[in-house]
């Protein structure tokens, strides 16, 4: 199992979550985080974290963001390593409320 980032993400990216993982599984694009399932211990500590509510346990990723799974695994191989909170993006209130964003993500 690994948790996953999903598409509540895309364009809010608060980072509330990269400070409690113990294990730094966090890695950060222009407008969205993921999670590399390698390095993912399951701790669950992440979930409680994001103000959006976009992380998952994989088996519980609803069925319209099955695909988030496999993105987080591909995006966690090329984007770096965060550890540190910082300000959400500029207009992430507004994206807060926005449901269909997977065109919005940018890889890089
Ligand atoms: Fe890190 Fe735990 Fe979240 Fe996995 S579940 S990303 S180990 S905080
Ligand atoms: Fe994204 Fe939520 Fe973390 S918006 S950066 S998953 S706190």
């Amino acid at each position: 199992m690994t948790f996953v980032v999903t598409e509540a993400c895309v364009n809010c990216k608060h980072t509330d979550c990269v400070e409690v993982c113990p294990v730094d599984a966090f890695r950060e694009g222009p407008n969205f985080l993921v999670i590399d399932p390698g390095a993912c211990i399951d701790c669950i500590a992440c979930v409680a974290e994001c103000p959006v509510h976009a992380i998952y346990a994989d088996v519980d990723v609803p069925p319209a963001m099955h695909d988030y799974i496999a993105l987080n695994e591909e995006l966690a191989a090329e984007w770096p390593v965060i550890t540190r909170k910082k300000p959400p993006l500029a207009e992430a209130e507004h994206w807060a409320t926005v449901t269909d964003k997977r065109a919005a993500l940018r890889r890089a």
